[in-house]
């Protein structure tokens, strides 16, 4: 039985709490909230969870899940502590967590948001730790959520995570500026879900290179031209630009 404390009671934090009070071999032991004035003295969860047990049990590790810029000085509470400590996040390093501790890395690469559930067997989990026994003990728990366990150091897991905010909140940011062109002109924004569907889809059998349509590909400078008249808004068409340029550069044609 490995037992987690969960510090923070954020978006993330809520996630592991779910998947893990329904997962064999787990036992949550706490939540707490990263604000409370000592840990000692640390809010309990206002969440109501039969696996979340009285607090006077000690656990495994303790999994701080709050905002990046606060993880620094959260984890700072722990200096003291002879237990395994690791944060979720992907952009940033290890070496943040206090040198005295056993420090470690359990990032789940997958977009979470309130209120929508995820699969977890199918989330890539990111590990890595100060030694191999708390590797070990990371592998575990991240094996008895997923089936995707990813030993990465905190230099991969930056690059995987700016590559992330590519593929997911830039590619998310185009849907919003699509959603926009359709209510500006009285369409619904469901006509293109059908394109974004497939756009998503062939990405499993084609590679990116492979998968690219459109003006910018095609160097159809008439089309690129209009469609930029056509755009009010100034960042949108300095989004254009840019990605035209990008598009471009990928298949030679500057
Ligand atoms: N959301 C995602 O899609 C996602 C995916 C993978 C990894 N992550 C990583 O997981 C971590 C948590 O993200 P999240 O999306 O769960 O964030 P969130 O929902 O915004 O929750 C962040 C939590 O951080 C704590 N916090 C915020 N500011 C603080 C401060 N100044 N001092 C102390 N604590 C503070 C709060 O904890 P209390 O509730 O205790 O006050 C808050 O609940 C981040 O490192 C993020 O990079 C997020």
């Amino acid at each position: 039985m490995i037992k987690v404390t969960l510090v923070g009671t954020g978006t993330v934090s809520k996630h592991l709490l779910r998947v893990f009070s329904k997962t064999d071999g787990i036992h949550v032991v706490q939540m707490i909230s990263s604000r409370g004035d000592a840990l000692s003295k640390a809010l309990q969860t206002t969440l109501r969870n039969d696996n979340i047990a009285q607090v006077t049990e000690q656990p495994d590790l303790y999994i701080i899940a709050v905002s990046d810029d606060a993880i620094a000085a959260v984890s700072k509470q722990f200096t003291n502590s002879k237990k395994l400590i690791v944060h979720t996040s992907g952009s940033v390093s290890m070496a943040v967590l206090p040198r005295e501790i056993r420090s470690g890395i359990f990032y789940p690469l997958q977009t979470f948001s309130k209120g929508r559930e995820v699969d977890f067997k199918t989330i890539p989990i990111c590990i890595e730790a100060d030694n191999a026994e708390d590797l070990e003990l990371l592998r575990t728990l991240a094996e008895s959520i997923s089936e995707a366990i990813y030993e990465v150091s905190s230099d991969q897991r930056k690059s995987l995570h700016l590559a992330a905010v590519f593929v997911n909140n830039f590619t998310n940011h185009l849907f919003q500026i699509g959603n926009e062109i359709c209510q500006e002109n009285d369409l619904s924004f469901d006509i293109l879900k059908p394109l974004i569907a497939e756009t998503i889809e062939k990405i499993s059998s084609l590679t990116p290179t492979d998968a690219q349509t459109g003006p910018a590909k095609r160097n159809d400078s008439k089309t690129i031209e209009r469609q930029l008249g056509e755009l009010k808004n100034k960042t949108h068409k300095e989004v254009y630009r840019v990605l035209t340029k990008s598009i471009k550069e990928n298949f030679n044609k500057p």
